[in-house]
């Protein structure tokens, strides 16, 4: 019988990778996330065998957050040890990796931490965590080394299909050392993956019905890994490498670095069909002097650059960006150069947070912090022209006909839900029959392969397969888009 895994994960998609990689470890230790007809609702942290919780250091109060779920779990923890049954908790990812002494110190109810470099181990720490157990000692097992042999290599095959939208990390790390990121200390320096390994992992989750892989890394563009003859490639020649895969319909990428944009990558926006027209590429502040002051190591100059090589590559590409305002030292005027980049850029969606103090990192021992109430006016000034550029963008894609990718039924009866092109959540309302036959249109016209007859062979059996209701329906449809809100699009299917 299997034993039951709750796997809360916090943050970015890199540690929803993680956390299905973990899964992927201990399914043959008899753990999975889901029931035996692969419901994932099945599972809570009541009744699971195993919590892990997958954490992120990123935001403000990340630590808190962590402690306070561990006391809700070690709560259910000796419920379940006063009924004779076990549960095993394991804290891991960044919080883990940055506090691990600390967690084991403040929370006893921890069995196990661990890093975002060690989860390949596993199996042993359980191990480990058991024979102590045995022994009557409550475990206390860390594991938050940066290991020489990479985690990689160590991890098995993938173990259940990741759907129709996969995640796959192909780099990790980062050597940039942003005076306000935690990333260099919690997931330590830059690493990227071999082009083969890459490629098999990008096989498997097509076979598995994988219509879409985003390639994740925090500095992704920074991508150098080794093809199989010995020589280092850029992300550029990664993707077409990706993209040659049959069956597969579209790649993303995130997250970039502005001075890690190069000809190579700007190229491949111009003539691989599958790479979307999208790009998150964060700026963090339109200043020079706080760019200086953050160690981004590139100027505005530079970042305009890079927005010209992908646009001049792609027209239509439609940009994302991460703003922090406040940043030690930022004056009013430095804030409004933010805003003068913002409305000379344009950006179809973007991420923008009051900047914040993290332990260890160079900036919170800056002594020029800025007053909490001018954090709060600037970012309310800089999202109300983010959020008017967003409807904006949105509404510009009303009356176009485009591709989205359907990944899930939505909310309302008949709806199905997916992304377009650039990003943008896309909801229709669809019969069987609608999406059958839009289908094999928008995967003809996703791939641009002219076939007038509008029947792609190769694709006939994947919507068959996957068509068995609307509400399971997935796949590329083209759909016409009918109104615009703030955060999505209406559409009806063609
Ligand atoms: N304060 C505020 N925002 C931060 N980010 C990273 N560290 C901090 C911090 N100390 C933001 C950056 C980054 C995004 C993932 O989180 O904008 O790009
Ligand atoms: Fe952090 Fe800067 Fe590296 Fe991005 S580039 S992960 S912000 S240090």
């Amino acid at each position: 019988m299997s034993k039951k895994l709750y796997i809360k994960t916090y943050g970015c998609q890199m540690n929803v990778y993680d956390s299905n990689r973990m899964e992927d470890v201990l399914r043959p230790l008899g753990y999975a996330t889901s029931d035996a007809d692969g419901n994932t609702s099945a599972n809570t942290p009541e009744n699971a065998d195993l919590v892990i919780l997958n954490t992120c250091h990123i935001r403000e109060k990340a630590a808190e957050k962590v402690y306070s779920d561990i006391g809700r779990i070690r709560i259910l923890k000796e419920r379940r040890q006063a009924e004779g049954k076990e549960m095993i908790l394991v804290v891991a990812g960044c919080v883990a990796q940055a506090e691990g002494a600390e967690i084991m110190r403040r929370a006893p109810a921890v069995d196990i931490v661990l890093g975002p470099q060690t989860y390949h181990r596993l199996p042993e720490l359980l191990e480990k965590a058991r024979a102590e157990r045995a022994r009557g000692r409550a475990p206390r097992v860390m594991d938050t080394e940066f290991p020489a042999e990479p985690k990689f290599d160590a991890l098995p095959a993938e173990t259940r299909s990741r759907g129709p939208a996969a995640f796959l990390t192909i780099q990790e790390g980062c050597d940039k050392f942003c005076t306000f990121c935690v990333v260099p200390y919690t997931r330590g320096a830059e690493f990227s993956r071999r082009v083969e390994e890459i490629e098999a992992e990008a096989r498997r989750l097509v076979a598995g019905g994988a219509a879409e892989i985003t390639l994740l890394g925090q500095n992704v563009n920074a991508y150098h890994g080794l093809d199989e003859s010995g020589k280092t490639v850029g992300l550029g020649r990664l993707i077409r490498r990706v993209a040659a895969i049959e069956g597969l319909q579209r790649i993303r990428y995130t997250t970039s670095h502005p001075l890690d944009v190069d000809q190579e990558l700007a190229d491949v926006h111009a003539d691989v069909a599958e790479c979307m027209p999208y790009v998150h590429l964060p700026v963090q502040s339109g200043s020079d002097n706080i760019l200086r002051a953050m160690n981004r190591r590139h100027g505005i100059d530079d970042y305009c650059r890079a927005v010209d090589m992908l646009r001049r590559a792609r027209a239509d590409l439609a940009l994302s960006s991460d703003f922090i305002v406040g940043f030690p030292g930022e004056s009013d005027t430095d804030f409004e150069a933010t805003m003068r980049l913002v409305r000379e850029v344009g950006f179809s969606q973007a991420y923008s947070f009051k900047y914040s103090p993290r332990p260890g990192t160079p900036a919170a021992a800056m002594e020029n912090q800025v007053p909490e109430e001018a954090k709060a006016e600037r970012l309310a000034e800089l999202q109300a022209e983010l959020n008017r550029q967003q409807l904006a963008f949105n509404e510009a894609s009303v009356g176009r006909q485009m591709p989205v990718l359907f990944e899930r039924a939505g909310r309302e009866a008949g709806q199905i839900s997916g992304r377009s092109p650039y990003m943008q959540a896309v909801h229709v309302i669809a019969t069987a029959a609608d999406a059958a036959d839009s289908t094999i249109r928008g995967e003809n016209k996703a791939r641009g392969n002219g076939n007038p007859d509008g029947v792609a062979p190769a694709y006939t059996g994947a919507y068959t397969a996957n068509i068995t209701g609307v509400a399971n329906f997935t796949g590329v449809a083209v759909a016409e888009i009918i109104s615009a809100g703030p955060n999505s699009l209406q559409g009806r299917l063609l």
